[in-house]
């Protein structure tokens, strides 16, 4: 079955409040989409859309190349999870995940069938006649996602789902999403504000900012070669430092750049944490701050330019503390140019 999903133009109004503008962009059969995006930026009112909880003010939407406009929810095929699970408080398991189907008038047998597949796959055969009461909130999401499967849709929606969960379950949790995504092949649409999630997930990532698409590709597009100084600094932890600098036909600015040739004007450089090492010579600055993290620490080094972040081995922090006075290079071919301002666009 076919089940792309297209955004042709799409734009969305709370009465004059706009809060989605002119989306464009296919979801192929099968693919993992991740939306990202900070908080208010239209993610869930996108995904609302998809899922026929919002009107469609602007555009055409197209679920397996059918126009899904006027499409009541039920005739989507197409299935959600929440951050709130929104189980049936006083159904088990086996009844949740089965309600839907049974609403449908599925044969039993054929509903039996499904809801013991689904608890196999999701390892919740032992809490099938648990109420969501004796759960755990990891154990709730699976319930949640078993109700989902079991109607076998076209379209996976998820809203966060993981955001309830504790760091080490949501860990766990998204690897099992992944390994349930390559076994069921099902177009999944995934909305988190966490770029980690939306990294490790996607096969695709679309990157929203108040309403107007950024930029639509791989991880791996999005974080070599991101589109704007938005996408920059949104894909990728610790986050790409940035440099506001002058062009002059050369580059005036931090140190180690004065020798690249560049257009005239004011412009922003960008570099990876991961890029920039501690050098003999360089970008001068004092060392405001170390976080070790285990083999390696990030530290803070305040310099004419702002603040920079830099990742170093922790082998080769002996005798570095905060006050010191270093010098950061960049390795050769690793910096990013953007316009000025928070919006620039990526010079090419
Ligand atoms: N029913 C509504 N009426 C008016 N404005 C709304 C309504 N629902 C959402 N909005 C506005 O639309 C914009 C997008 O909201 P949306 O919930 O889609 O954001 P989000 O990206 O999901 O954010 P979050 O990460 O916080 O969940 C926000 O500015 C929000 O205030
Ligand atoms: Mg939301």
């Amino acid at each position: 079955m076919m089940a792309t999903v297209e955004f042709d133009s799409i734009g969305k109004l709370y009465g004059t409040t706009r809060a989605i503008s002119n989306v464009n962009f296919t979801i192929a059969d099968g693919e993992f989409l991740v939306l990202v995006g900070p908080s208010g930026c239209g993610k869930s009112t996108l995904l609302r859309m998809v899922a026929g909880l919002e009107e469609i003010s602007e555009g055409e939407l197209r679920i397996g190349a059918e126009r899904a406009n006027e499409k009541q929810p039920r005739d989507r095929d197409i299935a959600m999870v929440f951050q709130s699970y929104a189980l049936y408080p006083h159904m088990n398991t086996r009844e949740n995940m089965a309600f839907g189907l049974k609403v449908r008038k599925m044969p039993q047998p054929e509903i039996d069938r499904r809801v013991d597949d689904a608890a196999r796959m999701l390892e919740i055969e032992p809490l099938l006649e648990r109420l969501p009461k004796d759960m755990s909130g990891g154990q709730r999401q699976r319930v949640a996602m078993g109700r989902a499967i079991v109607r076998q849709p076209q379209v996976f929606l998820f809203d966060e789902p993981l955001s309830n969960l504790d760091a080490a379950l949501r860990t766990q949790m998204r690897g099992e999403l992944k390994q349930l995504h390559a076994r069921l092949g099902t177009t999944m649409i995934y909305v988190t504000h966490d770029q980690v999630e939306a990294m490790t997930l996607a096969d695709r990532i679309a990157v929203l900012k108040l309403g107007v698409l950024q930029q639509v590709g791989t991880p791996a597009e999005l974080f070599d070669a991101p589109a704007n100084r938005f996408v920059a600094g949104f894909i990728g932890s610790p986050s790409m430092n940035f440099l506001d600098v002058t062009l002059d036909g050369g580059l005036k600015g931090p140190d180690f750049l004065l020798d690249l040739p560049a257009p005239a004007g004011t412009a922003t450089i960008g570099v990876r944490p991961h890029d920039l090492r501690l050098a003999a010579q360089g970008v001068p600055g004092t060392i405001a701050l170390i976080e070790p993290m285990g083999w390696e620490a990030l530290v803070h080094v305040d310099s004419n330019s702002g603040r920079l972040v830099v990742r170093v081995e922790s082998q080769d922090l002996a005798g570095l503390s905060s006050g010191a006075q270093v010098h950061l290079a960049p390795e050769p071919g690793t910096l990013h140019f953007f316009e000025a301002g928070p919006d620039g666009l990526a010079l090419r």
